[in-house]
């Protein structure tokens, strides 16, 4: 989607369709007013016949309004003024997103961030606003092209502001690249999105930025490391596991990275211990935390980020198969523990405790891994907020406030060591599940045994990474949380 920025007055725009807002209980405000002026009161007549609702998110398409250069005026309805959080901003855009991603029309000029919410400035209203219209425009088309004929996404759209507003412009457009990114990798189907998929994905990235390179490890490295755990899990799928490593420098050699580490089980049919067979197939998505670090250090590099960045995934498919690892089965990883497989559906803690490891070598100024991990998140959480498991309770309120900012919301989860006790096993060093109480607990828990030394957090994102009713698929979730949180760390 092409996205430019046009400072020129709403009602001298040419353009196939002009988006405002309006709220329920105020008079109209910037733009809409002058709209409503040049048209001699065409909207304030439609509201008062109760012809626009102005209903949050309820969107009306007028057409031909006289004094108004643009051909046709899509109304987004905003709800009571005093209630318009940035979340209600986000769904106002994103619904007029949708409309227009649903129209015949293939370009626009939105007038939303001119809409007050709450303290955020036009920066971030700017940005957001761009973020959301892409995000609304994306449309998975890989395995199911668009047939001619049919609405196509927008390819164009200009947001009303001048180049003050270059830098929002330029954030929404990075914010909007790393999530096609992640919703892609998470909607391709499984014989498609394969551990080696992932690493050429890498690859393409990094090829893309002068300041990135790509490191790719495959089972002989990873053996020669000790990396037990994550090559187990793959033992019995014919895909072979790949440990893909990004890096990108947007700061002084010196100063110390950030790292991103991702679940990326292109397919976890939980081997030995097999899923049953209703919704198998969602566990496609369970490579959508890799997606998401892939994303978000593609959004970072976008928009160079004065940060550095490491980005490791952990790309490997959980089969059943004669050569797969079994229940009862006491495996080594390479930071040396031993570990009593108990369910060889508990796969991804084990791929990504020698990912965790193999991170130390960084030495991170903070380290957060994304994974789809457990089913009790979403018991826990639901679908709206991503999990977060750490230590470090100044850590969690930088990922809570970037979070927030983005719209990307997480809430956080206790891994006192109390929960430590539900992983002891006669057997080896710990058992990789933790029985029914507090799941996604343990299982950070778990993955906590191996980040001792670091400043470390984790997400589970297995709620928030897909929709699960809705054909919408990927969500690119958390990529919004962690490039904000790159933003926010800026030398
Ligand atoms: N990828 C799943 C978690 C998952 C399940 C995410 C459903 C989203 C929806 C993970 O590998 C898994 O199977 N976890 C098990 C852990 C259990 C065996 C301790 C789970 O949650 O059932
Ligand atoms: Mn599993
Ligand atoms: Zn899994």
């Amino acid at each position: 989607m092409e996205i430019t920025l046009n400072n020129a007055p709403a009602t001298t725009v040419e353009t196939a369709c002009l988006v405002l807002g309006v709220f329920e209980d105020q008079a109209l405000a910037e733009p809409a007013a002058s709209i409503d002026a040049a048209s001699d009161g065409s909207l304030s007549k439609l509201i008062a016949a109760g012809d626009i609702n102005t209903d949050g998110q309820q969107t009306v398409m007028l057409h031909g309004l006289p004094g108004v250069s643009a051909e046709r005026i899509l109304i987004v309805g905003c709800g009571k003024a005093d209630r318009f959080d940035r979340v209600s901003f986000q769904n106002a855009c994103m619904a007029a997103g949708k409309v227009l991603r649903e129209h015949t029309v293939t370009e626009a000029h939105i007038c939303l961030a001119e809409l007050p919410v709450e303290s955020m400035d036009a920066h971030w209203r700017t940005r957001q606003a761009v973020f959301a219209f892409d995000h609304a425009n994306y449309l998975y088309t890989t395995t199911k092209p668009l047939k001619d004929g049919k609405a196509q996404p927008l390819a164009a759209a200009s947001f009303s502001g001048g180049a003050d507003l270059q830098g929002a412009l330029e954030e929404g457009i990075g914010l909007g690249i790393g999530f096609r990114t992640a919703r892609e990798l998470g909607n391709l189907p499984p014989n498609i999105c394969t551990p080696i998929y992932l690493a050429k994905e890498g690859k393409r990235i990094a090829a893309s930025y002068d300041n990135c390179s790509v490191e790719i490890l495959k089972r002989r490295a990873m053996a020669e490391l000790g990396m037990e755990a994550l090559l187990n899990v793959g033992q019995g799928s014919s895909n072979p596991p790949r440990l893909v490593v990004l890096k990108y420098q947007g700061a002084a050699a010196e100063e110390k990275p950030f790292v991103f580490v991702g679940k990326g089980v292109t397919f976890d049919t939980g081997g030995i211990s097999l899923k049953p067979r209703e919704s198998m197939d969602e566990m496609k998505y369970d490579m959508c935390g890799a997606a998401a670090v892939i994303g978000a250090f593609e959004a970072c590099a976008q928009m160079q980020l004065n940060v550095n960045l490491v980005t490791v995934v952990a790309a490997v498919e959980n089969m059943p198969d004669g050569k797969a690892y079994r229940p009862g089965d006491v495996i080594g990883s390479m930071a040396g523990k031993t570990i009593e497989v108990l369910n060889t559906d508990a796969e991804g803690r084990l791929a990504l405790c020698d990912a965790l490891t193999y991170s130390e070598r960084f030495e991170p100024q903070a380290i957060i891994d994304v994974a789809t991990l457990t089913g009790a998140c979403v018991v826990a959480l639901g679908h709206h907020a991503s999990a977060i498991m750490t230590h470090h309770d100044d850590l969690a309120a930088e990922l809570e406030q970037a979070g927030a900012k983005a719209v990307d919301r997480g809430w956080r989860l206790p891994i006192w060591d109390d929960y430590q006790s539900q992983l002891k096993t006669p057997f080896a060093d710990m058992k990789n599940i933790g029985g029914l109480p507090a799941g996604a607990i343990t299982a950070g828990c778990f993955l906590s045994k191996f980040t001792e030394d670091m400043r470390w957090a984790h997400l589970d994102v297995a709620g928030s990474a897909w929709k699960w009713n809705a054909n919408e698929g990927a969500t690119g979730r958390p990529v919004g949380m962690l490039t904000q949180f790159l933003l926010d760390r800026q030398g």
